[in-house]
């Protein structure tokens, strides 16, 4: 069964401490669901990406969890181990529990100035190690989608992104469609627009790769009040969430909505 993916990015916010408080939060909203059994049935996965230095601390709390909560790094660097100050590399994330990295974060690409091809050569050295599923942004900024050129512009992200993987088997990649001019804006894509381009990435990929366990997500301005609407869509296979996730409570709600748990904390508890 391919799970539903509801993902909270912390981007620069939250110290280990934070996150502790956070998740005693989390996991309290989510106490109807702490019956393994439930878990188990639940056609849904939740995976956090804190900062670099709260992995470790979030590792030792989720790790009971772990059947259906999974953390992710914000970012990684290709190289395995030197001088690279500041960097970080794969194997130190798995150390903390990794199982997932977000690459090519469009402030990555933005503020920090990676370019498709850095980002490339970052998939490529995922993909060179075991246990770790990439999660690759993409999207355009306002002038491209005023243009409608967002097809070709996501395109070709995707051709040099997954360049190493052109002819290889590939059992598992997450694409994070993150239009730039929804992100933080509180302009959410609309639903139907959604879809369509959603689609578009799962047919190009389909046709140009050989990737069996393909999930698009779609993020940018994803609230309580939208999730409903995405996540019925049949192309948008989860979301990633950045400013709503940053409320423990919200984005318990967000992760209820999304995986069509209704009705408090004790919708599972319900079903038992
Ligand atoms: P946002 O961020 O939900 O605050 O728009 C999403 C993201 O950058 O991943």
């Amino acid at each position: 069964m391919k799970k539903k993916i509801i993902a909270a990015n912390f981007k620069m916010n939250k110290t280990d401490e934070e996150i502790r408080k956070y998740f005693a939060v989390f996991l309290d909203n989510i106490n109807g669901l702490k019956n393994r059994s439930s878990f188990q049935n639940l056609d849904a996965e939740l995976i956090f990406a804190p900062t670099f230095t709260a992995l470790c601390a979030a590792y030792k709390i989720i790790l009971p969890y772990f059947d259906f909560i999974k953390l992710s790094s914000q970012n990684i660097y290709y190289e395995k181990s030197g001088a690279y100050t500041g960097e970080i590399s794969i194997d130190m994330i798995k150390n903390c529990g990794c199982s997932y990295a977000i690459i090519g974060h469009s402030e990555r690409r933005n503020i920090f100035g990676e370019s498709d091809e850095l980002i490339g050569r970052k998939i490529e050295a995922v993909y060179g190690e075991c246990g770790l599923t990439p999660i690759l942004c993409v999207g355009e900024n306002l002038e491209i989608r005023n243009k409608n050129g967002q097809e070709k512009f996501v395109e070709n992200q995707l051709n040099i992104g997954l360049n190493s993987i052109k002819g290889r088997k590939i059992s598992s990649l997450i694409i994070a469609y993150e239009p730039v001019w929804a992100i933080g804006t509180g302009m959410p894509i609309k639903a139907d627009d959604g879809e369509k381009i959603h689609g578009f990435i799962r047919g190009y990929v389909d046709a140009n790769f050989s990737v069996e366990g393909l999930r698009v997500i779609y993020g940018g301005s994803v609230t309580e009040s939208n999730i409903k609407e995405l996540m019925a869509k049949p192309h948008i296979d989860g979301v990633l969430v950045g400013g709503a996730s940053l409320d423990p409570k919200i984005f318990c709600n967000i992760f209820k909505l999304a995986a069509g748990l209704y009705g408090g904390a004790d919708m599972l508890t319900a079903n038992k």
